[in-house]
């Protein structure tokens, strides 16, 4: 059974409220499916403004603590002042996230992130044991111009400057063109890209991918052997959706090849 990490960005959807239902149906659904847990590592990234209701939804489900994990999309790089608006990595760690959402392409293209600044934060995170998931990935000129491998370099190399033991990161290669488009990299695509990151930063640095994940598509990219599961955003804003993903996954592994 391969180790997959299912990680959902919920990106600026859910609020308290619904996020505390989603996770106390998950809560429910794993408890009835206890197989499910094997070897998946389940984390959810709600706005930072949910993610204490999300973890009140799963508070009464004991087991699950240390299966189901949480974290935030962004954080500043500093870790308190007067920056209104913004969310600290100290914080967000006492709050209970272990995780933490970085340089996501809406990040860069929205909010103007530099891979310089991404890293700043990386080595700023890893300080405080926030593991980061750093986002890569080329748009779709840069595809077209057949700079793929250049722009992921160039965010894995300045994103990473200040990280010793890269094991300690996740990466999530996530081609812009295929975020919220409905429009997956082929497995064979998403495969290489993977495998050169794995070439750059090691082993044992877990891959995801990341654009489009759905339960339709989601066993042909995680048995790739160089993807280590999803970062999924619209397809994670249904509990039936995501553990589908999951599901689909599973089963495909059990059929002959
Ligand atoms: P998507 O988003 O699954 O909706 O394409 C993925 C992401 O932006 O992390």
């Amino acid at each position: 059974m391969k180790k997959i990490y299912l990680f959902g960005n919920w990106k600026m959807n859910h609020g308290p409220k619904i996020a505390k239902y989603f996770t106390s149906m998950l809560g429910q659904i794993l408890s009835e499916n206890s197989s499910l847990t094997q070897e998946t590592v389940f984390c959810l990234f709600p706005t930072a403004l949910s993610v204490a209701a999300a973890l009140e939804g799963l508070s009464e489900i004991p087991a699950l603590k240390g299966k189901v994990f949480f974290g935030v999309q962004n954080v500043n790089d500093h870790l308190s002042g007067a920056f209104t608006g913004e969310n600290s990595a100290e914080m967000a760690k006492e709050l209970g996230c272990d995780y933490v959402i970085l340089g996501h392409s809406e990040r860069r293209h929205i909010f103007g992130e530099t891979s310089e600044f991404v890293g700043i934060k990386v080595s700023l995170c890893l300080s405080l044991q926030l593991v980061p998931v750093l986002c890569v990935g080329e748009t779709l000129t840069e595809r077209e111009k057949g700079q793929t491998l250049v722009v992921i370099d160039e965010q894995l190399q300045k994103g990473l400057a200040g990280v010793k033991s890269p094991e300690q990161v996740i990466i999530a290669y996530e081609p812009v063109w295929a975020i919220g488009t409905g429009r997956a990299a082929t497995s064979s695509d998403a495969e290489a890209v993977c495998r050169h990151i794995k070439e750059a930063v090691g082993e044992k640095t877990p891959v995801l991918y990341g654009g489009s994940v759905k339960i339709s598509n989601a066993a042909e990219l995680f048995s790739q052997p160089s993807i280590d599961g999803g970062l999924i955003g619209g397809a994670s804003l249904k509990v039936d959706e995501y553990i589908g993903i999951l599901k689909a996954f599973r089963s495909s592994e059990n059929l002959p090849r």
